[in-house]
């Protein structure tokens, strides 16, 4: 039986609490997502789901409610504990890439294994194949500078994947790049998600790519307002 990996249970999300200002941004979000699914989250602009990746990928701790992330409680856990188990469990992408400007694809890469303690001779080695597997091995020693947003996005996926994390989380991560590009980048999802059978959450605008993954979760003002099934798609190689 498939385990739970993600499991929230009324998680809140406040900001300035405890002021005349408090904001209630999550509300009451309950959601189980189990080992190996591919799930997209998607909502108007404000609705949530940037706080919510950041919950779920152990930036910030829930304001009210549990969150066991593969049976661990995050509640309870210092931040140096949080860091820990992110490095550990998640990958993430962003829209804007967020890679390092002077470092080359290779050393994007690498950076992850170097504070989960991988020796350089491991890092190197592994970081060519991760650049391999996202078709950028000839670009390896570009900066972030002379790559194209898609080249960059790849570069991204690859440094996502460094520790092979059991989780990926992708906050609009096809949101800066045009429709054939993004459509390379949503290729690449779903070939991790099926050849490695990772976790993978998506948060997108796009109605389309979101209909491609096997659960929708829509969110509304900060709470779940519909939770179905998508279509899912085949792998297109
Ligand atoms: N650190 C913060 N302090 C106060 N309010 C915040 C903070 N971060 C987010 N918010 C508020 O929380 C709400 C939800 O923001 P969030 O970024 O999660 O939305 P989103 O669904 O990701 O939107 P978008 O689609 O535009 O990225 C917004 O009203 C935002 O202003
Ligand atoms: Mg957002």
């Amino acid at each position: 039986m498939a385990r739970d990996m993600i499991q929230m249970t009324g998680v809140d999300k406040n900001y300035f609490v405890g002021t005349p200002n408090e904001l209630h941004i999550l509300k009451k979000i309950s959601l189980t997502i189990q080992e190996g699914e591919f799930v997209s989250i998607v909502g108007v602009s404000g609705s949530g789901k940037s706080t919510l990746m950041n919950l779920i990928g152990v930036l910030d701790r829930p304001s009210a409610g549990t969150y066991l992330l593969d049976g661990m409680p995050v509640n309870r856990m210092t931040d140096n504990q949080m860091s820990d188990i992110r490095c550990e469990k998640i990958g993430f992408v962003f829209q804007t890439f967020n890679l390092i400007p002077r470092n080359d694809a290779l050393k994007n890469v690498e950076l992850p294994m170097l504070y989960a303690g991988v020796d350089a001779k491991t890092r190197t080695r592994r970081s060519r194949e991760l650049l391999e597997l996202v078709g950028m091995e000839e670009r390896m020693h570009h900066q972030p500078n002379e790559l194209s947003g898609g080249q960059k996005q790849r570069v991204a996926i690859a440094r996502a994947l460094a520790n092979d994390p059991p989780i990926l989380l992708a906050d609009e991560p096809t949101g800066s790049l045009d429709s054939a590009t993004g459509r390379m980048v949503m290729d690449l999802f779903h070939r991790v998600h099926e050849e490695s059978h990772k976790t993978v959450i998506l948060v997108t605008h796009n109605p389309a790519l979101a209909e491609e993954t096997e659960r929708i979760v829509t969110i509304r003002d900060g709470e779940i307002i519909d939770d179905r099934a998508g279509g899912g798609k085949a792998v297109s190689r």
